[in-house]
């Protein structure tokens, strides 16, 4: 399995790699040369079995939702009819255990193993969960380690534990492209340390952190590591296992396709379940739940993360979202991500960077995710032009549009009629 950070595994081997750099056709900008790298793109014929309404929409923001799955229809239409409506409330039998049994099959994509993964609640909700057990389970530390570009909902829920818990957040400046260095988090490590976190993929730059270096770090401290996959779970070979990763938490509404608002799943290794405790104590949680007794005692394992009653509809859909990347292969998904990135970077390169756009990415693609920022002080109105011509990015303050590139998805043509349409606009 491969480590989140290494610079060989996340790159995918060179013959499954699709390349932008050695172009079989002469010119990288040449709508031959996306026809020739769709045409040798193993995952090519993934992109089938999503709903595609409108053909002519090039779809770059499967970072913020992934595209409807087809399976995904016909199993909700399922689980509506024959599940809901036929069996009502004699589903529950074998919905209780849903958010285990859909995690499980989730697990080996983020390099986690069996039951220490649960899908439920939403990714906020679960960071909550994990950041406060962390500090209760290192009694006399008060410190919470993480970086002013972590995304919002991260920072918003450390600031109010720390007010809650009297505990004091040490910020890391990091840059604004290549994210937090292992050296820049060692310098803020000290025994008072109890909480180190960051997002694995930056939400803006795409920057990705090295997992494995900063976890050994924040252990040699004796911290705890709580990791944000939400931008790499489904893009990006995570080892959370290999990593020695703690805990985890992220999306499935995105490289995941579980839909929007699907609930999110968290991780805890297994040496550490019986030492955390979760500070919502919900039902969910509670052994023998149904004697309905008083005074909660939690369920062993990662069962006992869970709060309140899943919603069934949703963790179907994320069923199928993760099998489809499970069948496709998280080494061929890296591939093809750092393929599609490679090629948007070449085109940025070429006809965006001498129409006054920077690269707001890392180039390195040992140190990326699956979306490339490009910068440009007119940004927010190129984005909003882009909409409305068809082509879907997204925008993120100050001045960076991302485009989200999907590796079951997007394809080669699509990032260069995007990039193209994005040039034609600047250029007016
Ligand atoms: C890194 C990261 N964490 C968390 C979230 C969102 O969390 P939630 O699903 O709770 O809104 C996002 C959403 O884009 C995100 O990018």
């Amino acid at each position: 399995m491969t480590h989140a950070g290494s610079a060989a595994d996340q790159a995918g081997t060179e013959e499954q790699r699709p390349s932008a750099a050695t172009p079989p056709s002469q010119l990288v900008t040449e709508a031959s040369h996306a026809a020739a790298l769709d045409a040798a793109d193993s995952l090519g014929d993934f992109r089938q079995r999503f709903v595609v309404r409108d053909p002519r929409l090039v779809y770059l923001d499967g970072n913020s939702l992934g595209r409807l799955p087809r399976a995904t229809v016909e199993r909700l239409r399922e689980v509506v009819d024959d599940e809901w409506g036929g069996q009502l409330v004699r589903g529950w039998d074998h919905w209780l255990d849903a958010p285990l049994r859909v995690a499980d099959g989730l697990a080996p994509l983020i390099g986690a193993g069996p039951g220490e993964v649960v899908v439920a609640d939403s990714t906020t909700v679960n960071f909550y969960k994990l950041a406060w057990a962390a500090l209760g389970a290192r009694t006399g530390r008060r410190a919470i380690v993480t970086d002013r570009d972590n995304f919002p909902t991260n920072r918003y829920v450390l600031e109010g534990l720390a007010e809650q818990r009297s505990a004091e957040i040490r910020w890391l400046d990091g840059d604004p492209i290549d994210g937090p260095q292992p050296a820049d988090v060692a310098a803020l490590l000290d025994a008072n340390v109890a909480l180190v976190t960051f997002s694995l993929v930056n939400y803006r730059s795409a920057a990705l952190a090295d997992l494995a270096a900063i976890t050994a770090l924040a252990h040699d401290a004796g911290a705890l590591v709580l990791w944000d996959l939400s931008h790499a779970a489904g893009a990006v070979a995570v080892d959370l296992e290999g990593g020695d990763a703690d805990l985890a938490v992220g999306c499935t509404y995105k490289y995941l396709n579980g839909g929007p608002g699907a609930p999110a799943f968290l991780y805890v290794r297994r040496a550490l379940q019986a030492g955390l405790r979760n500070p919502i104590q919900g039902w969910f949680a509670q052994r023998d739940q149904f004697a309905m007794g008083h005074g909660f005692r939690a369920v062993g394992g990662i069962g006992a993360w869970l709060t309140g009653t899943p919603g069934i509809l949703a963790l179907a859909a994320v069923d199928e979202g993760a099998a489809l990347t499970a069948e496709a292969g998280m080494d061929a998904v890296r591939a093809k991500s750092v393929a599609l990135t490679e090629y948007a970077i070449a085109l940025h390169d070429a006809w965006l960077a001498p129409l006054g756009f920077t690269l707001g990415t890392p180039r390195e693609a040992a140190r990326r995710g699956s979306h490339v920022a490009v910068r440009h002080r007119d940004a927010r109105r190129l984005c909003a032009r882009l909409i409305a011509r068809g082509v879907i990015p997204d925008f993120r303050e100050p001045d960076s549009i991302r485009l989200g590139l999907s590796p079951l998805t997007t394809s080669f043509g699509d990032v260069r009629t995007g990039i193209a349409a994005l040039r034609e606009l600047a250029a007016e």
